[in-house]
């Protein structure tokens, strides 16, 4: 059975360019795409159907079109016309990019509620809405802000929490004010329609969808069970109707009524898939209907709640065929230097200043997908690690080789590669394609590539390079091309060095879809796909042997560190500011410590005794005071084991609980548990402070340098 593949990333709000975390997502779901298709070319295993489009629907895009005097389709069309510059700037190859203000959208989400309406899913109710009272209308739930309900984050939207991710209803906000007056909303009443979530069916049937095995992350099969409660009792109805003027699909048989942008921004998948088969001549209801179609969401976890609660529960009772063959793939957030993302703070990456200070898109889809992972984690962007990675990479390791070599190729040999290889060379290629239990490197690293663990597939990439260089060094081509009694030497081991890098290009090339564009040019290679790289068979070198090439002109150039300043936005006076505020609050920081002022060196031990400790770079992914804890503050950390530890560290004198959040520390993983008052400690954080506690109070939290990762051994 062919296997095919229809594939979204989020489709993204048309009010706004791409930021740097669409792109992110956008360029994990490509290379997973290419991977695959990569696959199809070889042996017909794969039809991949990658598709977006824009969420066009809800108030503010309606808002932001009435500020400039347009309709919101206007509006919505100038979005639209800006988004090539990006996908094309990053090799991102969309299938189709469409907009969930279509009549495909209109027709497929009406279709969607009447099935759900005669399966008895859809009820009114009369409800409260908020109203603006300046305004005069209803407020969307993102135009209503305040304390979430459940983690009381500040300055909340209305509809979920960007802090512990919680949904609900805007109603439940505390101290609520409207984003367009910061009036206090009034509440109305107003006839909503619901779809009913609470209903035992839902529940049965989510129960049994998440769980799954192989369909969801285990960490969103945790969370998301933990919404559903027990027997379902958490599962809420949900308000899927707006009141006019609202930017949206009119529901069936409800003058004046709409539907929420998000029960519509979803079917806009399906909506753009049915365009693209439009386009295609392919029959989309057989597509669906075919059992080896499989619908794959990149998500990031923000949305979460709307993706594994209300869209496979529409689905399932709207009956549509690919549920039980639908898997959403999520990802965390990216982070600068460990933080969030802020402009104020000049830690921004806008892609387009990216592309437009001529760095190379394919630098950030590398260093993006070395750390990227199959877990639900965020990606840290450091410049010093970017610089670091692409130049010790893609240039000192991957491009070198071919630069080493290709030259004697088309000098010496009139760009003709050798016949046949040396019982040496063949070795070597061996050695670098296969691991020492004799598995090829090809199949564990597509085995990774498949379950989006591209940090692993790359590292086994550069390990095959490592050894390629190797063999440069070892034979030395620029020796022995000095001696004319070495030519079939030379000729040998330069074609060998090709070899490998044709398998690594190959192998990166859903990662660097240009660089291996060029590669298949300079190569005369009109393969390049999965099978090519099997060493059994001798796919892996057989055909390159006595191959004429083209001449070799240079891949990729190095990352000059001077362009990451420029990357960056200025940051705003007032946080320039907060630096040098701290450092002059701190003269003393510098000075060193007199002699005598530290506490008593510890007696001597073994590296057998420290490695006993085993201590680990952790996230702190929440934090919080502890009700009647004087001194205590309760950590979540993430150490990358699947499970969060709770660990209670007597810091609150120093840190609020969230300037802590989101930061990576030290702790030690392998002490016994304690039970504290407040509840088990699970480990301890490991922070610094002074012999005199009383001239110097403070503690001070270990923080590790950019390119710590959670999970990482300190030793
Ligand atoms: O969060 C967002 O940016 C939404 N526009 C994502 C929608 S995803 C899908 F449901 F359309
Ligand atoms: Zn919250």
């Amino acid at each position: 059975m062919t296997r095919k593949l229809f594939v979204t990333t989020a489709l993204p709000y048309a009010n706004a360019a791409f930021h740097i975390g669409h792109m992110m997502e956008y360029i994990q779901a490509d290379i997973w795409v290419r991977f695959q298709r990569m696959q199809a070319e070889g042996n017909g295993l794969r039809e991949v159907h990658f598709v977006g489009a824009d969420d066009t629907h809800g108030t503010p895009i309606m808002i932001a079109a009435e500020k400039e005097g347009i309709t919101p389709q206007e509006f919505v069309a100038k979005i639209a016309a800006g988004r090539a510059q990006y996908l094309d700037g990053f090799h991102i190859a969309f299938d189709n990019w469409y907009s969930t203000d279509s009549p495909e959208n209109v027709e497929l989400s009406q279709g969607i509620y009447r099935k759900l309406r005669d399966a008895g899913l859809i009820q009114t109710k009369t409800v409260d809405r908020f109203f603006d009272p300046v305004k005069g209308m209803f407020l969307a739930d993102r135009n209503i802000k305040g304390e979430c309900p459940k983690c009381h984050a500040k300055d909340q939207y209305g509809d979920n929490c960007e802090v512990c991710g919680a949904a609900y209803q805007p109603t439940e906000l505390v101290n609520p004010f409207s984003v367009f007056t910061n009036a206090t909303p009034i509440l109305k009443p107003s006839e909503q329609y619901f779809f009913k979530l609470s209903d035992p069916r839902c529940f049965a049937f989510l129960r049994d969808w998440l769980n799954t095995p192989g369909r969801l992350q285990p960490e969103m099969v945790n969370k998301v069970s933990e919404w559903l409660g027990e027997a379902g009792e958490k599962l809420a109805d949900w308000d899927i109707s707006r009141d006019a003027p609202y930017f949206g699909i009119p529901i069936p048989d409800a003058p004046g009524k709409y539907f929420y942008v998000w029960l519509d921004a979803p079917v806009g998948y399906l909506a753009s898939l049915k365009n693209y088969c439009g386009k295609k001549g392919i029959n989309y209801d057989a597509l669906l209907a075919d059992p080896g179609t499989e619908q794959i969401h990149f998500i990031g976890k923000d949305i979460v709640s709307f993706h594994l609660l209300f869209w496979p529960a529409m689905l399932q009772f709207a009956k549509h065929p690919t549920i039980d063959r639908m898997k959403v793939a999520v990802h965390g957030h990216l982070t600068v230097n460990n933080e969030k993302m802020s402009k104020s703070r000049g830690t921004g990456i806008s892609p387009l200043r990216y592309l437009n200070l001529g760095m190379n898109p394919e630098w950030l889809r590398y260093y993006l997908a070395y750390k990227l992972n199959s877990r639900v984690e965020d990606l840290d962007f450091t410049g010093d690690d970017f610089v670091a990675r692409v130049n010790s990479d893609l240039i000192g390791k991957y491009v070198n080789i071919a630069s080493r070599c290709a030259g004697f190729i088309a000098k010496k040999f009139d760009g003709k590669l050798a016949a046949s290889l040396s019982a040496s060379s063949q070795e070597w290629i061996k050695k670098a394609l296969v691991a020492e239990d004799g598995t090829e490197r090809q199949a564990t690293i597509a085995a990774n590539f498949d379950s989006r663990e591209f940090g692993k597939a790359l590292r086994e990439i550069m390990e095959i390079a490592d050894v390629a260089n190797r063999f440069v060094d070892e034979n030395k081509p620029w020796v022995l091309a000095k001696d004319e009694s070495k030519v079939a030497e030379l000729h040998d081991v330069c074609t060998t060095a090709l070899i490998l890098f044709r398998q690594l290009s190959i192998l990166l090339s859903p990662v660097l879809p240009g660089v291996a564009a060029n590669v298949r040019a300079f190569l005369n290679d009109d393969a390049f796909t999965w099978a090519d790289t099997a060493v059994a068979s001798g796919a892996a070198w057989q055909p390159m042997l006595g191959r004429t090439i083209g001449a070799y002109s240079h891949l990729m150039t190095r990352v000059d560190a001077k362009m990451i300043e420029e990357l960056f936005d200025a940051p705003t006076q007032q946080a320039a500011a907060a630096p040098a505020a701290a450092a002059e609050a701190a003269p003393a920081a510098e000075t060193a410590a007199a002699v005598g002022d530290i506490e008593e060196l510890a007696p001597e031990i073994s590296i057998d005794d420290f490695s006993k400790i085993d201590l680990r770079i952790a996230r702190i992914v929440n934090c919080e005071h502890v009700e009647g804890a004087g001194k205590l503050l309760r950590l979540t950390l993430d150490v990358g084991e699947g499970r969060h530890r709770n660990v209670f560290s007597g810091i609150k004198s120093m840190y609020k609980p969230e300037d802590l959040v989101g930061k990576l520390t030290v702790m030690v993983v392998n002490l016994a548990p304690r039970k504290m008052k407040f509840g088990v400690s699970e480990g301890m954080v490991l922070a610094a402070s002074a012999k005199d506690e009383k001239a110097n109070p403070g503690i001070y939290v270990l923080n590790p340098w950019p390119g710590a990762e959670p999970g990482m051994r300190v030793r």
